[in-house]
């Protein structure tokens, strides 16, 4: 993909979401950051509009249906979307094994990391099947795999929701064809990061968390493998 077109990256006003904007936005497309919190989303737009960048803001959360219904609405009037970078997530509560996490957690932390990718490509894919046309990149985690980081259990919504999400990415990248219908669709993870969820510690800047979504997101879609987990530009087992 040449970089033109919109891109609607969310979890964009922060963390590894804010630097996918960010190259992105580097890259040509016209970005519309995602937030739930309006001055998060407002101070994005304001540095990346003055680093000239194109970029808009829309104030939506995830996990609202008719929230992502007027985000779709206010799209649509600026044009095509290209890309979705489903971005926005949350951390489970630290102590959240099987056993300890309650119900209302198990919910707060599906309801965005799985119900809020749910939202998106329910709101933004039809048109990309219509096109045959566009690219869904799904934020995963290594404690969501099914082998290597993800067999250590512990943090259980979170591990389960990120699960779901690559098999949500598998499912529908397979009724998309694996890309011979055009549509592209994968899952990452940026590894750990520096960010808000991550914290200081980590090895990774954000910017190197988010550099795989931007290299799925421009890369040449002939004959690229699609419906996979990727990390560091290379597919890892689920
Ligand atoms: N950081 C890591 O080490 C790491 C490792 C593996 C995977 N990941 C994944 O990478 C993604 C980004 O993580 P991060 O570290 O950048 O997190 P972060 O710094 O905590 O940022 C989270 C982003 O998600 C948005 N968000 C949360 N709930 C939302 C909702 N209901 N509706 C709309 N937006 C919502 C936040 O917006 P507001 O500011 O408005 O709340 C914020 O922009 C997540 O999916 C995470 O699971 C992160």
């Amino acid at each position: 993909m040449d970089g033109s077109g919109i891109a609607i990256v969310t979890g964009g006003s922060r963390g590894i979401g804010r630097a996918a904007a960010v190259g992105l936005a580097e890259q040509g497309f016209t970005v519309a950051i995602v937030g739930q919190d309006a001055s998060r989303v407002a101070s994005a737009v304001e540095e990346m509009v003055g680093a000239g960048h194109d970029v808009i803001g829309q104030v939506c959360d995830v996990t609202d249906p008719p929230d992502v219904a007027l985000l779709g609405a206010e799209i649509a009037a600026v044009g095509p979307v290209e890309l979705v970078v489903n971005s926005a997530g949350v951390m489970s509560d630290r102590m959240a094994k099987t056993l300890r996490a309650s119900p209302e957690e198990w919910r707060r932390v599906i309801d965005v990391n799985l119900f809020g990718a749910i939202h998106l490509i329910g709101q933004f894919g039809p048109a990309m099947v219509e096109r045959r046309r566009g690219r869904v990149v799904n934020v995963s985690a290594c404690l969501g795999r099914f082998t290597g980081p993800g067999l250590a259990g512990g943090l259980a919504p979170y591990r389960v929701s990120k699960a779901a999400l690559n098999a949500l990415t598998l499912n529908f990248a397979a009724e998309t064809g694996f890309g011979r219908r055009g549509v592209l669709v994968d899952a990452m993870c940026p590894a750990h990061c520096r960010t808000d969820m991550g914290g200081p510690d980590a090895p990774r800047s954000a910017e190197q968390g988010a550099d795989t979504i931007v290299w799925l997101a421009t890369r040449d879609a002939v004959g690229a493998q699609t419906g996979r987990l990727w990390e560091d530009r290379q597919p890892i087992p689920w």
